[in-house]
């Protein structure tokens, strides 16, 4: 069943908290909401909002917005070793992820505490402490408005890489994506490489998945300003990808310089835009409602009643500070519209 809205306040549902109007829109539960609402109406411009934590309203919004409400779960298959699932797009990310933990389930613990879908979660492929979503997902399905057919496409058909997917690329505009479907593990395989886990981990008596995801959710909540507080969408900023002979003449310079190495790709370096940022001065800084985090540089902020055209001029004088420091351009992972 579909429930239609006209001429709505987006305020409440998106993660910055900033209040633009949205013509129409369109809560979905299935596959036949979709297909009927595409034949009737033909939206020529729509966008679907999840929970709204990775999207920017810089206007009011004149097309359709397609918000999908069903978050059912169901087991697929289970043996000795693994589980697989099948989630629908408005689950909440964190509740599945409490849910696999809870059950003794290996695969999404370092991923938790992300605001997001579960709808969400393949197109940007979310990230954080060393794992992506790509690495449990095994299947995503999404109806697709140029067929209206219904679509499933496996995980090595929908081009994830760092924040990637297809559903930004060629799907983009096309796809509405319904359903995910995940492989979880029942052996243990804690992934603490990254960065202070490891010690977070040891502190609460060693890796088991819920010390694991204990440390995960105190360390995001030491840095990340929680949205119901303060509006934000998460890093706003990719970490940028730079040429190798750029990261060796930045590094000269910056010895200190975080960089990574991007698999697959030696020609190429993974810079932290959060160090970029404050390194260049910005870490706190300030312009009306809009802010850079105090306590992390890749997270701007709503500190109240800020329009999206703000953030966005905003996020520009954080590029040029960047750009002028370092010769590197950071640019947005938040979809703005
Ligand atoms: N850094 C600073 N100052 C800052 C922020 C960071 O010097 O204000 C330095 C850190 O000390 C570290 C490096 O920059 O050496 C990287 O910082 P951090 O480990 O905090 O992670 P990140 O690369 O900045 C990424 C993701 C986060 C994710 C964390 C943890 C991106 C754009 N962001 O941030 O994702 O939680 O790693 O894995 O890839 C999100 O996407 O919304 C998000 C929060």
């Amino acid at each position: 069943m579909k429930r239609i809205y006209y001429d709505i306040n987006l305020a409440e549902r998106n993660s910055f908290g900033v209040e633009q109007l949205a013509n129409t829109l369109v809560e979905f539960d299935n596959v036949a909401d979709l297909r009927e609402f595409f034949e009737e109406q033909r939206p020529e411009e729509w966008y679907v909002l999840g929970a709204g934590n990775n999207t920017l309203f810089t206007r009011d919004y004149k097309g359709v917005i397609l918000t999908p409400v069903a978050d059912g779960m169901t087991i697929l298959s289970e043996d000795e070793e693994s589980v697989e699932l099948r989630v629908e797009a408005a689950h909440e990310w964190d509740a599945l992820v409490e849910w696999s933990v809870e059950r003794g389930l290996w695969g999404m613990e370092n991923l938790s505490a992300i605001p997001s879908s579960v709808g969400a979660a393949p197109v940007q492929n979310i990230g954080a402490y060393g794992a992506e979503a790509k690495d449990v997902i095994t299947v995503v399905e999404y109806f697709d408005t140029e067929t209206l057919e219904l679509c499933r496409l496996c995980n090595a058909e929908c081009g994830f890489a760092y924040r990637e997917s297809i559903f930004k690329h060629e799907l983009r505009g096309r796809a509405i994506i319904l359903a995910v479907e995940f492989k979880l593990h029942k052996m243990p395989r804690p992934n603490l490489g990254y960065g202070d886990v490891v010690g977070e981990v040891e502190k609460r008596g060693g890796a088991t998945l819920r010390n694991i995801r204990d440390a995960i959710c105190a360390i995001r909540q030491s840095k990340l300003p929680d949205p119901k507080v303060l509006g934000n969408a998460g890093s706003f900023f990719k970490n940028p990808v730079v040429e190798r002979d750029v990261a060796e003449r930045l590094l000269k310079l910056y010895p200190d310089m975080p960089h990574y190495a991007v698999p697959g790709d030696d020609s190429v370096v993974k810079l932290a835009a959060g160090w970029l940022i404050d390194r260049a001065g910005m870490k706190g800084r300030r312009s009306g409602a809009v802010g850079v985090h105090e306590r992390q540089a890749l997270v701007l902020v709503n500190h109240g009643g800020a329009t999206g055209a703000d953030v966005i001029a905003f996020a520009g004088e954080v590029c040029r500070a960047v750009a002028d420091k370092f010769g590197v351009e950071i640019v947005p992972e938040v979809n703005i519209l």
